[in-house]
């Protein structure tokens, strides 16, 4: 297959202020200018500052990501985002799945695929998070989970909608932790993603995903995460909030696309 570019996604969650994530914005737009040719990038910022941040973007070539969406299209839903309302904002990708919303907030796998459903009507583009707690995985049932995860979010998903459709494996005990999957473990876990993918759906539209790895990816381990062909880029969670980390990865992740394409 022809090496394609890693995306980086940097995943803010709910931290930081204007003031700050309008600088840290101009930071990673700096590092990412000679770098735009052989890697891809994507903020998701907190959602009252998406407005701003997207501005910063602008043409730079980095896209303007959220971290969720509704289920419903609008109405009395208080407190709630729709995808439309982040198209107006100039979103293109929206994560869906994370396991933060997942687990904290209880989101089943059907709403997960309502949310998928809801997102790619809108135009927007999917940043699907999978991944099995650290129990999960000590009973060996890792695969078993991200497996359910993704057939229950890919439900009633068409194969021409795939293209749209980015996965992410997320282990959950290693977000936050400091305990990053290994590079090897991540590669099977995508290699079992991808299978997954041909079985449900045909080898050709599978290949439009890429598959990237989440938890606890930093400066120091990206490098060995994307010797891995499988690891098509990273969600990036506290490293995405320090610039000259950020910028590490990108240039890690664009240094790597060189090298798979010979
Ligand atoms: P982390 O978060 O990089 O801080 O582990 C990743 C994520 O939750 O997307």
């Amino acid at each position: 297959m022809h090496p394609r570019r890693l995306l980086i996604g940097g995943n803010w969650k709910m931290n930081g202020d204007l003031a700050g994530g309008v600088e840290l914005a101009e930071a990673v737009v700096a590092a990412f200018d000679p770098l735009n040719e052989s890697v891809d990038a994507v903020l998701f910022p907190p959602f009252p500052y998406l407005q701003a941040i997207g501005r910063v973007l602008g043409h730079s070539g980095i896209r303007l990501g959220a971290q969720d969406c509704s289920s419903e299209a609008n109405g009395a839903f208080t407190g709630d985002v729709s995808a439309e309302m982040l198209v107006d904002l100039g979103v293109s990708q929206v994560i869906i799945g994370h396991s933060e919303r997942r687990h904290i907030h209880k989101e089943s796998d059907a709403l997960t695929c309502e949310k998928l459903h809801m997102a790619l009507e809108s135009g927007l583009q999917v940043m699907l998070c999978v991944g099995e707690t650290g129990e999960e995985r000590t009973a060996g049932q890792a695969t078993a989970v991200v497996q359910r995860q993704l057939r229950g979010a890919l439900n009633g998903l068409k194969a021409d909608k795939l293209a749209s459709i980015t996965v992410a494996y997320e282990p959950v005990w290693a977000i936050g932790t400091g305990k990053s999957a290994t590079p090897k473990d991540a590669a099977e876990a995508h290699d079992a993603i991808r299978a997954d993918l041909e079985h449900l759906y045909d080898r050709p539209s599978s290949a439009a995903v890429r598959i990237l790895y989440g938890g606890s990816v930093n400066a120091a381990n990206a490098p060995s995460l994307f010797a891995h062909l499988e690891i098509e880029g990273a969600l990036v969670g506290g490293a995405s909030l320090k610039s000259a980390d950020f910028a590490s990865i990108l240039g890690s992740a664009a240094t790597a696309f060189k090298g798979r394409r010979g």
